[in-house]
């Protein structure tokens, strides 16, 4: 189904909003779940078109799924996988379901999953989860389209991440949980979803330490067990309802948030003109002025986030004067950009550098998503834009935000959204 998302801008934003469970952290346990034999229960669980995707991934590997979204429920029955193939269609939608080999390698000694494509944001290797892999004794075949591993028993290693992936690190602790010995990950991804994992595993029965940090230890036991467990929220979504504040000039609390996930957009929406205020698992935003220039370069975690930039991006179009954006993480993340410029932004490509010349305003125009994040921007800019704004292939969002349309609407918004048959 396509659909489009139509905004009336001008409207500043008041109220209340929850944010939901995180994507990127329930993909990988979802995945995790192959590790242990028996019923998993996780909780607050989003009802997002990737959770119905690895549903269908772990279903395609004989694991039952049980999803209730009114309770944002899931539960998953893994005592007999099937077969230990990823199927292509499935794994070519949604690269994280790749995911799956580290844990079906573990659990059954075999794994075949389809080469993951590329996607809009970059050529997004897997160089790193095979080193892992290799490093503890599987082999690895690549071959039509797939990739074979097998391994009669793997053992723990110490190996080094050339980048901290978060999925290369998330596959290798994943494997490492059932293998002989202790694995050490070095330079590995220190993002707040590695250590939710991390936490599921242990609640399994396993031993791992220093996740959050630059070295994670893995010390393999013989079988985990069962857990019921809840995800951590979503700091990507709550990050874009505080930029809709931001860009929109209102004031808005976010709630079910860890805000020390949030530290680097915090610390760049007061360097904006924004107040930001704290609390347990809330926080408060508006802004006080015009918003003012500043400069932002996406990093690993604890640095900013590769997520928000394109949303980040979007308030930054207004700002008065210029700020340079420089995306670290991945190659190819300005597609939004041609859009944002539909929309009368002045924004200038030097290689990895975005240096966007900051507009008293945009003008609302029929623009279209290229990956999530973007189709978030795209967005937040028609919030803030004068008349309306058409933001089509919202397939793209869906992917990443339940009920976006309606959660901003619930703050005031004038926006609708209208599936097209075709
Ligand atoms: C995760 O993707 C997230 N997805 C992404 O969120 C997020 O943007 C990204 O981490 C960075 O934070 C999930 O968690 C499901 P990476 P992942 O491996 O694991 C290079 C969203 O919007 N690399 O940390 O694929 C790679 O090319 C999505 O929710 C290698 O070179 O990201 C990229 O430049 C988008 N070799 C960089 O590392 C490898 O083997 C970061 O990739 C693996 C990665």
């Amino acid at each position: 189904m396509n659909g489009i998302i139509s905004i009336e801008g001008g409207v500043p934003l008041y109220g209340r909003v929850r944010v939901e469970g995180a994507k990127n952290a329930c993909l990988p346990i979802m995945a995790a779940s192959l590790l242990c034999e028996g019923q998993i229960t996780l909780r607050d669980i989003p009802a997002l078109e990737d959770v119905y995707t690895m549903c269908k991934v772990l279903t395609a590997l004989g694991a039952h799924t049980d999803y209730n979204p009114e309770e944002k429920k899931l539960l998953l029955e893994t005592s007999h996988l099937s077969g230990a193939v990823a199927p292509y269609e499935l794994v070519r939608k949604m690269r994280a379901s790749f995911l799956v080999i580290g844990p079906l390698l573990a659990r059954t000694g075999q794994a075949r999953v389809s080469l993951p494509g590329g996607c809009a944001i970059g050529i997004r290797p897997i160089d790193l989860h095979l080193k892992g892999l290799k490093a503890m004794g599987a082999e690895v075949i690549i071959g039509h389209g797939f990739i074979e591993t097998i391994a009669d028993k793997l053992h723990g290693e110490r190996i080094y991440l050339d980048f901290p992936s978060v999925g290369a690190t998330e596959n290798i602790m994943m494997a490492a949980a059932l293998a002989e010995g202790t694995t050490i990950i070095e330079n590995a991804a220190e993002e707040p979803e590695v250590v939710d994992l991390a936490r599921f595993i242990n609640s399994m029965g396993g031993h791992i330490s220093g996740a959050g940090t630059d070295t994670i230890r893995i010390h393999g036991v013989s079988s985990l067990s069962c857990t019921d467990y809840t995800v951590i929220p979503d700091r990507i979504e709550a990050g874009t309802f505080m930029l809709s504040a931001a860009i929109t000039g209102g004031t808005v609390t976010v709630e079910n948030v860890i805000p020390a996930h949030l530290t680097p957009l915090i610390a760049k929406l007061k360097e904006v003109g924004c107040e930001v205020v704290e609390e347990e698992a809330l926080i408060h935003i508006r802004r006080t002025g015009p918003i003012r220039a500043v400069d932002v370069k996406t990093l690993p975690y604890p640095g900013f986030p590769t997520d928000l930039q394109s949303p980040m991006m979007a308030l930054l179009t207004f700002a008065k004067g210029t700020s340079v954006i420089t995306e670290t993480v991945f190659e190819n993340r300005f597609m939004h950009v041609d859009e944002l410029r539909r929309m009368g932004a002045q924004i200038k490509i030097e290689s990895h550098c975005a240096v966007v010349s900051g507009r008293d305003k945009l003008y609302g125009a029929p623009v279209k998503s290229t990956d999530l994040r973007a189709g978030a921007a795209l967005v937040l800019a028609g919030l803030a834009a004068e008349g309306r704004t058409d933001v089509g292939a919202i397939y793209h969002i869906d992917r990443g935000y339940w009920n976006l349309t309606e959660k901003l609407a619930s703050l005031g918004a004038n926006i609708t959204r209208t599936e097209q048959s075709h």
